[in-house]
């Protein structure tokens, strides 16, 4: 009987049923439900936020941003182990900054006894002597200063004294002019607009000028100058080494499928020219006269820093100055990581402004001197860049070092006669 009326009660209100079953948990079980099902909450909510909104984020990204660039992968070799030349040091905490907040990242320089010409990020090309700095020409149209303004405003990068006196300046979004130094009048050579090989040139860089006058000019891609993370990013040689015949006003292709193609340095003999692949940290060697005419090889790989400007040494070799450094001690080498990567670099090329990837270059100090063979003779280091970084050329006056950089506003010189024995 009593069983049937359970049944009955059962079938009748189950919800009390329902009810009696979980009040027939143990009190400690039943304290612990609302506990539980917070923690749970925060659990849930935790996994949501660290790693499903990111993903959905990213897949968002990726359907609805179109990747700036078609990246690729390469890979650099394993890094250098900084050992022999390449010891450790801060050297270059013994430069002084020069002309400190008066100019705006001087990324080349020329020094003809004692006057020193230098080309800036608001567009100048300055004329320094004695300590006074005066605007020798402007190249572009004013406003300057933003990502915006920059192709009007113009950029002079590498420049040289030609034979007759005159100072050349390539402007990366300009052209090519000739400056008179005494008066500062400017005459255009060619524009950016004219074509040389199969496109226009859309990022030169840097010039040496030969001694019959023939220029050597680099074109590091196909992005601008302004957007330089993208060519960073997408991996590929879009660099070229042009040559220019100001004779017959005609110029062509000698080296191209470069990796961002920087400075460019003639060797004394003129007998070959140097041309810097920044991201790939090597320096290549072009033939100018001999039985390899014509022809390029590696003058030297697996650089401890990315090569910028390339000038000649006082005591006959080469002076390499570079901002970004890399080392087999270091625990973040971040070109070799992102290398073979190219779905990140895709991916970051969506998203992240330029400016940001800019930043994601650690502040480093070093220049090396080569030799005619290519080797590393010595370096000079300040590897935190506490003093000096982002470093693109030096210029060598008899061992006085004038240290460029495109970023910082200041120049630094360094006296490497009166260098002081490290503790
Ligand atoms: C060289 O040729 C270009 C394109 O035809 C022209 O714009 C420029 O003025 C010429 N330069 C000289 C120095 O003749």
């Amino acid at each position: 009987m009593a069983s049937n009326e359970v049944r009955q009660r059962r079938i009748e209100r189950p919800s009390d049923d329902v009810k009696y079953e979980l009040n027939e948990r143990k009190p400690d079980e039943q304290e612990n439900i609302p506990q539980d099902t917070g923690f749970l909450m925060l659990f849930k909510i935790g996994v949501l936020v660290t790693f499903v909104l990111p993903i959905v984020f990213l897949l968002i990204v990726v359907i609805v941003v179109p990747s700036k660039v078609n990246a690729v992968e390469y890979s650099l070799p394993n890094p250098p182990v900084w050992e022999g030349p390449l010891k450790p040091n801060d050297l270059l905490l013994q430069s002084e900054r020069i002309f400190e907040g008066k100019i705006k990242g001087p990324e080349s320089m020329v020094n003809q006894n004692g006057h020193i010409y230098t080309g800036t990020a608001d567009g100048k090309v300055l004329h320094i002597y004695k300590g006074e700095i005066q605007v020798l020409a402007t190249l572009g149209q004013p406003p300057c200063g933003s990502f915006a303004d920059e192709p009007n405003c113009g950029r002079p990068l590498g420049m040289r004294i030609d034979k007759e006196g005159y100072l050349v300046v390539i402007d990366t979004y300009l052209g090519l002019f000739r400056i008179n130094v005494a008066t500062g009048d400017v005459f255009q050579i060619f524009s950016t607009s004219m074509k040389i090989g199969n496109r226009d040139p859309v990022f030169m860089n840097d010039l040496d000028v030969a001694s019959d006058g023939m220029m050597y000019i680099t074109d590091s891609s196909i992005f601008q100058r302004r957007e330089f993370p993208l060519d960073v990013l997408e991996g590929r040689n879009h660099g070229r080494l042009i040559q220019y015949d100001p004779e017959t006003n005609s110029s062509r292709v000698i080296l191209e499928n470069l990796a961002f193609a920087n400075g460019v340095q003639l060797s004394k003999k003129e007998d070959f020219v140097l041309v810097a692949e920044t991201t790939r940290f090597r320096i290549i060697k072009y033939h100018l006269k001999g039985p390899k005419t014509g022809r390029a090889e590696v003058f030297i790989e697996n650089l401890p820093v990315s090569p910028d400007n390339i000038r000649r040494s006082s005591t006959g070799g080469f002076w390499v100055a570079g901002a970004v450094c890399r080392g087999h001690h270091m625990t973040f080498n971040l070109f070799d990581w992102i290398g073979p990567k190219p779905w990140l670099r895709s991916l970051v090329s969506r998203q992240l402004p330029l400016w940001l990837v800019h930043k994601a270059l650690m502040p480093c100090g070093m220049i090396l001197e080569l030799n005619q063979q290519g080797d590393i003779v010595r370096a000079f280091m300040d590897p935190s860049g506490e003093k000096v970084a982002f470093l693109s050329e030096v210029e060598d006056d008899s061992g006085i070092l004038y240290l460029g950089s495109f970023s910082t506003p200041f120049m630094s010189r360094l006296n490497i006669n009166k260098l002081a024995k490290r503790a």
